[in-house]
């Protein structure tokens, strides 16, 4: 099974300062704009399980709306604990209108 490109919001539903939440086969993921780009990256953060794109957006990072471990939006790099690890990213693209990630 190869992996598919899922068109999961209207492009203006993802604002910079408002991540969306989506859920594909069952992976939960973030979608971020940051300026004319777009990121998507796993959602749930692997510390506690909040969801990131409930979090605060402070340039090109974010931070848990629990316990502030802080990851790099357009590398899913951690950059500080209690992250534990990198973040898996997905591929994003804008088209028509509409936002896709490939799952
Ligand atoms: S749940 Fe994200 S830092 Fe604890």
């Amino acid at each position: 099974m190869g992996e598919e490109w899922h068109r999961v919001a209207d492009a203006a539903e993802v604002q910079e300062d408002a991540p969306l939440s989506v859920t594909v086969d069952g992976n939960s993921i973030g979608i971020y704009r940051l300026g004319d780009d777009l990121h998507a990256m796993e959602d749930i953060c692997p510390h506690a399980y909040a969801l990131l794109s409930e979090g605060f957006i402070d340039g090109d990072t974010v931070e848990c709306p629990l316990h502030e471990a802080q990851f790099h939006i357009p590398s899913g790099r951690c950059l500080r604990e209690p992250g534990g690890r990198d973040l898996k990213r997905y591929p994003v693209k804008q088209e028509g209108g509409a936002v896709y990630v490939q799952v």
